[in-house]
């Protein structure tokens, strides 16, 4: 027998598990009027764009020899690339079945919304911020160390660029943990990345004012980073000693293990073309094209990084913070140190205004789907973008960035996109079943095997990373528990809210319409 509990109770399950059809999705993109301009080789540059940056310039270094944390892998990061790759592919391969059936922006979000339901694709989007906003923040913070390098060697630049006090370049953790002195005011310490504060805020600008000159930016900025990478591998090829392969796996499989987890870093990103689908022409084969091909290709530059980096010197020299630029300061190659900063702050940039973008966006669609305040969903006027929430997000990013360092803020982005690489393999699984006839110009292989292999790889990585990375491993679960009570004393509610507005409206519309009849 139905009681009043169990009918609200059966409301309540019912408005958690509402989902979204595919339908509504792409109806909304059309009335969106976006142009569709990106081809595919367009989706290749935006994915090395957002790939390569922060992980192969910095976390590369803590990879290979490891942290106060987690152990390294030593030169057999070479493997725990591939390792990721592998991890990587699977679900680029079901990111492809999913963009070419809903090509619309919002990405991961817009699939579990449309396969899970309301309450997951919030979880989904709140995780998402861990990969995009707290993702900034650990590559605004490597700008930082590749910006002072590059100011080393300016010898007529004033020392405290060259030199500056730490507590202007650190956030309040690392500057405590260092033991370094911080000035107060008052009770207030004054500890701040300002370098990275500065980047954070001048990409903001840029997005806030449109995205078009940005991508033409982003173009140049590619091709600048893969530049220097690539004469970074001919010329540091050249001063490989094979002696310093050996040991080859110093820590064994939990380093290699360790290794795939850090690295994983230099991977996110990819997922980002899957936000451009709304503006890619023929987006059913273009995008897979676009996030297939932007992984292979990365995945190579890696590894001929790795293997020349751990061959040119004993892992014990390896540097943490800037590893590349070391590197080639090591075999005396300074000048090319400059350039590699050089290259390096390119690369930073252009991941830096990918993952801003891709917060602003994935927010506005939250906002768009009555997840977040009305205001939040203002465009502006004459730029078209939609400044409220590109304001906020700013403010909300520069107050993360005075409190979390690079290494922990790198490993919550590598555990928020872990999660959401393993909730969009689950649900191709789950469209494959409640909706086998929709239309898929692209289609994974080897259903279900491949995105059950891609759920394997990354639970796989992601819990012996758990056990042994200790500050994110706490931070994590609580990002989620957060999520989770935000969702219900506001979320829940004012999808609510937003549900009884539609139905008013519609119900208004259609009496004028009954009236003028
Ligand atoms: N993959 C991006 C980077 O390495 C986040 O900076």
């Amino acid at each position: 027998m139905s009681t009043p509990q169990s009918n609200l109770l059966g409301k309540f399950v019912s408005c958690l598990l509402k989902k979204k059809n595919p339908d509504e999705f792409l109806e909304q993109s059309e009335k969106g009027g976006l142009q569709k301009t990106l081809n595919a080789f367009d989706l290749i540059i935006l994915g090395i764009s957002a790939i390569i940056g922060a992980g192969i310039f910095v976390m590369i270094g803590s990879a290979i020899i490891g942290t106060t944390e987690r152990v390294g892998a030593g030169p057999a990061l070479v493997i725990s690339i591939f390792l990721v790759a592998l991890a990587c592919i699977f679900p680029a391969l079901c990111y492809a079945e999913f963009a070419s059936m809903i090509p619309v922006s919002g990405s991961a979000y817009i699939y579990t919304y449309a396969t899970m339901g309301e309450f997951a694709a919030w979880m989904m989007g709140w995780v998402l911020m861990l990969e995009y906003a707290i993702g900034t923040i650990a590559v605004a913070s490597s700008w930082t160390g590749y910006l002072i390098k590059l100011f080393e060697g300016f010898p007529f630049l004033p020392e405290i660029m060259r030199n500056p006090p730490a507590w202007l370049i650190n956030d309040y953790q690392s500057a405590l943990a260092a033991g370094e002195h911080i000035p107060h005011i008052g009770f207030i310490p004054v500890c701040m990345n300002l370098p990275a504060m500065f980047i954070i805020m001048v990409i903001s600008v840029i997005l806030f004012k449109g995205i078009k000159e940005s991508a033409n930016f982003a173009k140049i900025m590619v091709f600048v980073k893969v530049a220097v990478i690539a004469i970074f591998i001919a010329v540091g090829a050249f001063y490989v000693k094979p002696e310093n392969w050996t040991p080859f796996a110093p820590t064994g499989l939990k380093g290699i293990l360790m290794g795939a987890f850090a690295m994983f870093y230099a991977y996110i990103g990819f997922d980002a073309i899957s936000t451009a689908a709304e503006e890619t022409k023929n987006p059913q084969k273009n995008l897979p094209i676009g996030l297939i091909g932007s992984l292979v290709i990365c995945s190579l530059i890696y590894s001929l990084v790795t293997i020349v980096l751990t061959g040119m010197l004993p892992m014990g020299q390896i540097d943490l913070k800037a590893p590349i630029a070391h590197a080639m300061s090591f075999v005396g190659q300074d000048w090319f140190a400059g350039a590699i900063a050089i290259g390096a702050i390119a690369g930073l940039t252009s991941v830096l205004l990918v993952l801003q973008f891709g917060t602003t966006r994935i927010l506005y669609a939250m906002a768009r789907d009555g997840f977040l305040p009305p205001v939040m969903q203002k465009v502006h006027k004459k730029f078209h973008t939609p400044w409220v929430i590109t304001i906020l997000s700013t403010v909300l990013i520069l107050i993360g960035s005075l409190f979390i360092n690079m290494q922990v803020a790198a490993e919550l982005a590598i555990f928020g996109t872990f999660s959401s690489f393993i909730i969009v393999c689950i649900g191709i699984l789950i469209l494959r079943k409640t909706d086998p006839d929709r239309k898929r110009s692209f289609k994974v292989p080897c259903c279900p095997w491949f995105p059950i292999l891609g759920i394997i790889f990354c639970v796989g990585i992601m819990f012996t990373a758990l056990a042994e990375v200790k500050t994110s491993a706490i931070l994590f679960p609580l990002w989620l528990v957060i999520g989770i009570v935000i969702y219900f004393l506001y979320g829940y509610q004012s999808n609510r809210k937003q549900e009884k507005l539609k139905i008013e409206r519609f119900e208004e519309s259609d009496t004028k319409q009954k009236s003028l009849k």
